[in-house]
């Protein structure tokens, strides 16, 4: 197995093991864990892509995510992010999934609003887009240590408060419905992870933040905007071009990602399996000492 570095300073492109080889030996398995723990990003070209491969590869980094409610998926282990029809059409303009695509072009973390919160997410590209449609990544393990000293004192004692309703609210007021609202309420997490097999440390925050323990609301965000915007400056990103058959997976603890705006006229089909944290992955550190806000 070959690593190519990808990105400035995380993120790597895996060479001579692929999706069916980690999901066949457990070897193979324990050297991409390895690789995942400190690149972050993995990504693995012209993978033979079906949805059971994709589950067998992501069944052996921990328990599977089920699609949240009222998504395309809900209630499989796959997340459909579409503009394409069942029927092979797209999707009008205006359209729920054009929205969605929209609130996924902000920065963040998958599943912090979830408990547990995401692992990893493991993304295929099923259909490309030709233009545009990259996916782009930041390091928060980075970002931690980039930051004032005075500042990660701040944070790292700190709790943030984490919502689905609130990343969607951005985009339009009532993107996230009452079901969707009723079935992800609020989830707070220590605003710094620590990894467990390396001891590093990254900040944990992202577009569905929506608070922070013992601060002012509005205080509070405008903390998370600076900080997001300190994490997210062009020269910290790693920006991927997909190509039929890519797969890349991330490690949400320590990084951010978004999608970028590709022309609606264009096809793009993209499946998401995503892997639940557990206590070995840090999560035991995570929990707040009181859950009132
Ligand atoms: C995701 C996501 C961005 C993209 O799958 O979690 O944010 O580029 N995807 O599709
Ligand atoms: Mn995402």
């Amino acid at each position: 197995m070959e690593l190519i570095p990808l990105g400035p300073g995380f993120a790597a492109e895996v060479r001579g093991a692929g999706m069916a080889e980690v999901a066949a030996s457990d070897e193979i398995y324990a050297a991409v864990r390895a690789a995942f723990e400190e690149h972050s990003v993995l990504v693995f070209r012209a993978q033979p892509i079906t949805n059971e491969l994709q589950m067998a590869f992501s069944r052996k980094f921990g328990p599977l995510e089920i699609a949240k409610a009222a998504s395309r998926g809900e209630g499989t282990p796959f997340s459909i992010l579409t503009n394409v029809e069942p029927d092979g059409t797209l999707v009008p303009p205006g359209h729920k999934e054009e929205l969605r695509a929209m609130a996924n072009q902000l920065w963040h973390t998958d599943s912090c609003f979830k408990i547990p919160p995401a692992l990893t997410s493991v993304l295929s590209g099923r259909i490309v887009a030709t233009t545009g449609g990259e996916t782009e990544f930041t390091s928060m393990r980075l970002t931690w240590k980039r930051l004032p000293e005075a500042m990660r004192k701040k944070l790292d004692n700190a709790y943030a408060w984490h919502d689905y309703a609130h990343s969607r609210g951005k985009i339009a007021p009532h993107l996230a419905s009452e079901r969707e609202r009723s079935a992800m309420p609020a989830a707070c997490w220590r605003m710094r992870w620590r990894n467990p097999v390396n001891g590093r440390d990254a900040l944990y925050i992202a577009s569905h933040t929506c608070g922070i323990d013992g601060m002012e609301r509005s205080e509070a965000l405008r903390l998370i905007d600076e900080l997001t915007a300190f994490a997210t400056r062009p020269e910290h990103i790693y920006q991927h071009h997909w190509q039929p058959g890519d797969v890349i997976m991330w490690d949400n603890r320590a990084t951010m990602h978004r999608g970028r705006p590709w022309p609606m006229d264009q096809p793009r089909h993209m499946i998401r399996t995503t892997v639940s944290a557990t206590d070995a992955d840090g999560l035991a550190a995570m929990w707040p000492e009181r859950s009132a806000s």
